[in-house]
């Protein structure tokens, strides 16, 4: 590349000829990044990470500020969105991961617009949380002079729905802060309301500032290229459809692999896939004699009039409870017994598990019109499933591994929607629709740097996408991995390919617990501080620990059981191990991938 002719100043020539001397690839790839940044934060006007005192004061210019706390990557897309919806109008803004932000410098904020999702069981992102403990804790300073909005995403099937987006919320009114607009809560079809809030927020914010308009000026350039996403979806064929625990296993899980042939999706291993669900016909035809309606009856519904049987079988959840539609449902009906409910926290908790709508309805029966019931429940949404594959190997194909859902409870046969739909309703050469869902915090290294992978059960799904990204790039890093299931006979999930990566030293080491093969149970976390000494060598020389799987019970131990190693076996006190574990989730290294 000719320099010759470069706009740059001699001084800056010379320091840019010494900076490219012996540049290695990997570096040449960070720069471009970097300079791509600068030229995009140049170019749009837009977000920019810089403080507001360092940007240069523009007459009448309205000091704003997005922060984003995020775990899987939506508030974050969203924040960017918005900041560059934010320069079409005129209104500059600087952009911050709540992780990278300085909380002193929250008193000098004038408008602050805050996007932040909840997760683990109500709790912030990883990323959001000394932000969030600042924020909802005692050293909060004054924020009379700010104005501010919360946009919290969440999803109401969790019982504390988009709880940390409220606690922010409250904390910011209670410092005195002024709502630009009330809070918004999003559940997962979070995009309209994301969307709506957005104008809002800065419809509001531009009558702060003359020369702000209140449409956007210009608009961002449409992609030509057709992109599938959750309201685009992709009818991906299904090429094969195995099940992988053996016939005397009490679990059914199947593998599927689809096909991606036209449709120019790509997808990294650590992504899930997006698969829009339907619901079990027979739990369909049951709501439809319960309620006594006709099941053909026309009704009005989100996405316009539809049969009513179509309406409850593609797009609405009727599987599963969620505290709003029970809530609901004690409004619409009065009945003191549906209020009793949630007014008892642990009553909640037990209806909310193994319970579906039609138990309110068998329960608590009362006459409901098709549409006032339709008006109870939620959109259906899609279920996202770990993708097993690795596009270097399988090219235009995805996998996935599919624990089928189905239990019994008061003498009636339950089925998961999604799961049932792919195992038992969804045949070979059928579609199904399907997005990729990507998952920025789940990443394998580019190099060989070593890897711990820890899942139980469905969790070692995406070791599988890993080991095939490391066979297809030849890269034979250490790696190390430990699988826990029910019995080694018949719920070995993918046993040959894991012996056949460790012939082939793609995988150096597994270790295997097989919780009822014996009579005392045996879990991950108890292989894990088997080998504790060797396991603490790993992190502490660089390896980056996976894990996947149950977020409720398996995830919690086996943090608990890290934190011990690295207690133990690092000489720390648990304060020390605590902060040691803290570096390695802000480093990425240590990812997890749980629901
Ligand atoms: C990021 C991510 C990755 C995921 N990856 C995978 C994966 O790789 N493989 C995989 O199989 N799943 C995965 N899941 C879970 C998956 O998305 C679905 O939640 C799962 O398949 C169940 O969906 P369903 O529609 O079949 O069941 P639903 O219709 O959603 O029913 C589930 C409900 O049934 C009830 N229930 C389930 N089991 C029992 C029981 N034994 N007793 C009583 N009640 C019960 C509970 O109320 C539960 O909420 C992942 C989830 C996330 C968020
Ligand atoms: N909410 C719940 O009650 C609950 C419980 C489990 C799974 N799930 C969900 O069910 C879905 C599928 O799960 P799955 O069948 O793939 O796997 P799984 O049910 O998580 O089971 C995989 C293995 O993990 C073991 N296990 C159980 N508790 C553990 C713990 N505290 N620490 C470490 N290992 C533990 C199991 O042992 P044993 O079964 O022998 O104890 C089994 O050997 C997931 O979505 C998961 O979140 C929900
Ligand atoms: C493991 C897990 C736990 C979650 N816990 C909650 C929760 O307790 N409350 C809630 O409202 N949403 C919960 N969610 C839903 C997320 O907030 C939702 O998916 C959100 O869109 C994620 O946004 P993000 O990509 O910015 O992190 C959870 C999601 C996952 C995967």
């Amino acid at each position: 590349m000719s320099i010759k002719f470069s706009p740059l100043t001699e001084v800056q020539l010379k320091a840019l000829q010494q900076l490219t001397a012996g540049i290695q690839q990997e570096q040449i790839t960070w720069l471009n990044g970097y300079f791509q940044g600068l030229a995009g934060s140049v170019a749009t006007g837009s977000a920019t990470e810089v403080r507001p005192e360092e940007q240069p004061a523009e007459a009448g210019a309205l000091p704003l500020t997005i922060l984003y706390g995020t775990h899987t990557g939506r508030s974050e897309a969203l924040a960017k969105a918005l900041s560059q919806k934010a320069a079409e109008r005129n209104i500059k803004s600087v952009i911050k991961p709540m992780d990278d932000y300085k909380t002193k410098q929250l008193k000098d904020e004038k408008n602050l617009l805050v996007i932040v999702s909840t997760h683990g069981e109500g709790e912030p992102p990883e990323m959001a949380e000394d932000f969030y403990f600042f924020l909802t804790g005692k050293r909060v300073p004054k924020l009379d002079g700010l104005n501010y909005s919360v946009l919290a995403l969440g999803d109401k099937s969790y019982k504390l729905f988009c709880q940390t987006g409220v606690d922010m919320d409250l904390s910011l009114s209670k410092a005195g802060a002024k709502p630009l607009l009330p809070i918004v809560k999003c559940d997962v079809d979070y995009e309209d309301d994301a969307e709506k809030w957005g104008e809002a927020v800065l419809a509001e914010l531009a009558k702060q500032q003359p020369n702000a308009s209140s449409a956007p000026v210009r608009t961002a350039a449409k992609s030509e290229v057709a992109s599938y996403s959750k309201k685009n979806p992709f009818a991906a064929t299904v090429l094969d459809k195995v099940q992988i625990t053996g016939r005397d296993s009490d679990k059914e899980v199947y593998h599927l692999e689809l096909s991606l042939e036209g449709s120019g999706i790509t997808y990294e291993p650590g992504d899930a896939l997006g698969v829009i669900a339907q619901n079990p016909p027979q739990l369909v035809d049951d709501i439809i004699a319960t309620l006594g309606v006709i099941d053909q009856e026309v009704v009005e519904t989100r996405i316009g009039k539809l049969p009513f049987n179509e309406a409850l079988k593609h797009h609405y959840e009727v599987t599963l409870l969620t505290r709003d539609v029970i809530e609901k449902y004690a409004e619409k009906t009065g009945i003191e017994a549906v209020k009793a409910i949630l007014e008892d926290d642990k009553k909640l908790d037990d209806y909310l598990y193994g319970h579906d709508v039609l138990d309110l309805l068998h329960e608590f029966p009362f006459k409901l019109t098709a549409t006032e019931f339709l008006e109870l429940l939620r959109p259906l949404p899609p279920r996202l499933y770990s993708i097993s594959s690795s596009q270097e190997a399988v090219e235009d194909e995805v996998h996935i591994t599919v624990s089928r859902v189905r239990y019994e409870n008061k003498g009636r046969k339950r089925y998961g929607a999604c799961s049932t739909f792919l195992a038992d309703r969804l045949q070979i050469d059928d579609e199904v629709l399907i997005y990729i869902d990507k998952n920025p915090n789940f990443r394998l290294p580019q190099n060989g740097t070593p890897i711990i992978m820890v899942g139980a059960g469905t969790g070692i799904a995406p070791y599988r996408a890993f080991l095939q990204q490391r066979e297809s790039a030849e890269l034979k890093g250490k790696s190390w991995l430990f699988f826990g299931e029910r019995h080694f006979a018949s719920d070995f999930l993918y046993q040959l390919e894991w012996q056949k990566y460790l012939q082939k030293g793609f995988l150096e080491k597994i270790d295997l617990a097989f919780s009822r093969d014996q009579k005392e149970k045996v879990y991950v976390q108890h292989k894990l501080l088997e080998q504790q000494k060797e396991l603490f060598d790993w992190i502490n020389n660089g390896a980056i620990f996976y894990l996947c799987g149950d977020m409720k019970y398996m995830a919690r131990d086996v943090q608990a059981a890290l934190l011990e190693i690295i207690q133990t076996q690092g000489g720390m006190t648990e304060e020390q191990a605590k902060a040691y574990f803290k570096k390695l989730k802000k480093e990425k290294r240590f990812m997890a991938d749980v629901y």
